[in-house]
């Protein structure tokens, strides 16, 4: 990455939610307030939010009426069920006229490292059309994993299992999938006060026998059953 672009959680440039809120909501509509809540919920315990900055240069020193820096991009990472070292990427977006400079592969890159350096080895994400873009960056496609929408830090692995469970011994109903405990669970975390609970975000894989898996066609369809291309990279 070159000198004046960095890639920086948001939950340390709270200045910035706004103008990542309106860059979201651009490409993906939704609500203000819905946008805001869900970016103020970056924190370094994932959900995590990066945005990519252009800063200012001495040699260039902002007009007045400049801001001091630009928003080139965001992300959001979050923790994956039984992938204790992956991370899955969404909300990938480039302000529309800052796209095909160079500015997504930057955005993609600088995520990759920060991941790398916090110890994680694997990024999964899914795309309904971006799958040549990713491609072309190195990701191959892969199977549905389970995200973690929301960790709070208080809780606890055990907490995670609980919630996670397949069945409840009490009514015998289904429940949703269960982690593998025979995989290295969460990091371990604080003995909280009473933990909020855990929100799931369940993964809907919907496997079309007859469909191949390619670039051009998936077996896999997203809540609303749309095709959707689920894609991974080692990093
Ligand atoms: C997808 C997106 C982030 C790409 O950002 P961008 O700044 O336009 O991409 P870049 O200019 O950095 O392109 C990087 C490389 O990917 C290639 N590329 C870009 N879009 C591509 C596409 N749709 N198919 C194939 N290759 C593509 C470029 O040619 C470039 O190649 P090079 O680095 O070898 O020259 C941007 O288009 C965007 O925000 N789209 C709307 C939101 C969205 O759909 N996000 C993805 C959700 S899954």
């Amino acid at each position: 990455m070159s000198e004046e672009l960095s890639l920086v959680p948001l939950h340390q440039r709270p200045e910035l939610m706004e103008a990542c809120a309106q860059l979201l909501g651009e490409e993906w509509g939704k609500s203000r307030a819905s946008r805001l809540h869900s970016l103020q919920r970056s924190s370094d315990a994932f959900p995590t939010c990066l945005v990519l900055l252009q800063s200012w240069g001495p040699a260039e020193p902002p007009a007045a009426e400049k801001s001091p820096c630009q928003l080139l991009g965001h992300v959001r990472l979050s923790r994956v069920v039984g992938h204790p070292h992956s991370l899955f990427v969404e909300s990938v977006v480039v302000p529309r006229a800052l796209r095909g400079k160079g500015y997504g592969r930057k955005l993609m890159e600088a995520t990759e490292q920060y991941a790398r350096a916090r110890g994680f080895h694997c990024l999964h994400l899914t795309t309904h059309d971006k799958q040549h873009f990713y491609a072309h960056l190195g990701y191959t496609l892969a199977e549905p994993v389970q995200i973690m929408a929301f960790l709070s830090p208080g809780i606890s692995a055990e907490v995670l299992r609980i919630f996670s469970a397949r069945s409840s011994p009490a009514t015998g109903t289904p429940g949703p999938w269960v982690p593998d405990t025979s995989q290295p669970s969460l990091p371990p975390t604080t003995v909280p006060p009473p933990p909020p609970l855990p929100l799931l975000s369940w993964v809907r894989g919907a496997p079309a026998k007859s469909c191949r898996q390619n670039l051009l066609e998936t077996p896999h369809c997203d809540a609303k059953g749309l095709p959707i291309f689920w894609m991974k990279k080692n990093i």
